[in-house]
């Protein structure tokens, strides 16, 4: 059995004693160990909520970033205190400097270390291909071919040769967990795109997607792109169950927990989700 608990995210259960903020961390413990999605925005927080939780950091037998964001990379200490040497899964992009341009101002919003200054404690295992952390535990590896918009923010830039470009997302990546019943996609950001991250995985992964769970970055969808997904998600991933938070967007929610009754939850810190091992 694999058991993802939401760590750190943008709400939280009430009355468990957890903290909140913008951010996402989940805690994927599988028959063959632990590995920590994302490390949330602060390892105040990741500490307190892993605490809470009952949740051991020296557990973590690896580690994995969906992407470069400081939402989700800026509790990293927290993971590396006490797990020195621990596995580091991430697109070989990630040390890329990214910045947020907002009144007239460029702020780096990337990953806070170098990439040297991190192979002194980490084994960094960076691939844009997909690589298996655990037994039936994949990264999707970049994500390629994008026929569908990305889950973009006209605000994050790139700077190549001194000049300022769109981010083009490429370090962005999810998580696969094969199941007994079939797929499960975890989502840190889903900027490349929720739908083009589905065909991605629809492609190189064998077995029907049964779960989409974490952050799929609808939160900008205009409404007739949203109801764009909602057709391509009945008629192409009919039966998915949706665990979702973060940068998903509480009116994209809103609006596939109308198309798809029952199949649709919120996602906060304190979520607890089982699913079966690979039977196969
Ligand atoms: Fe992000
Ligand atoms: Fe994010």
């Amino acid at each position: 059995m694999t058991r993802i608990t939401c760590v750190t995210e943008n709400t939280a259960i009430p009355d468990l004693g957890l903290q909140s903020e913008h951010g996402l961390a989940l805690w994927i413990a599988t028959d063959h160990g632990s590995v920590c999605f994302d490390t949330g925005q602060t390892e105040a927080v990741l500490s307190h909520n892993l605490g809470v939780l009952g949740l051991k950091v020296e557990d973590a037998k690896a580690l994995a970033f969906s992407h470069a964001h400081y939402d989700h990379t800026g509790g990293l200490e927290t993971i590396l205190s006490g797990n020195e040497g621990i596995a580091l899964y991430a697109h070989s992009d990630i040390f890329r400097p990214r910045f947020s341009y907002r009144q007239g101002e460029y702020k780096s919003i990337g990953m806070a270390t170098t990439q040297a200054e991190l192979a002194r404690h980490v084994q960094l295992r960076l691939s844009d291909k997909p690589t298996e952390i655990f037994p039936g535990l994949w990264t999707t590896g970049e994500i390629t071919g994008r026929p569908e918009p990305e889950g973009r923010s006209a605000h994050h830039f790139i700077r190549i040769d001194g000049n300022w470009h769109p981010d083009p997302y490429r370090d962005d990546l999810s998580l696969v967990l094969e199941t007994g019943g079939g797929l499960v996609l975890v989502c840190g950001c889903c900027h490349a795109g929720l739908l083009n991250t589905l065909f991605h995985v629809e492609k190189t992964f064998s077995g029907p997607i049964i779960a989409v769970l974490g952050g799929t970055h609808l939160t900008n969808a205009s409404k007739p792109y949203l109801e764009h997904v909602i057709k391509v998600l009945g008629t192409r991933f009919e039966g998915v169950q949706y665990y979702l938070n973060h940068c998903s967007g509480q009116k994209a929610v809103k609006a596939l927990q109308d198309a798809f009754p029952g199949q649709v939850e919120n996602c906060p810190a304190g979520t607890v989700l089982n699913f079966d091992s690979d039977q196969g």
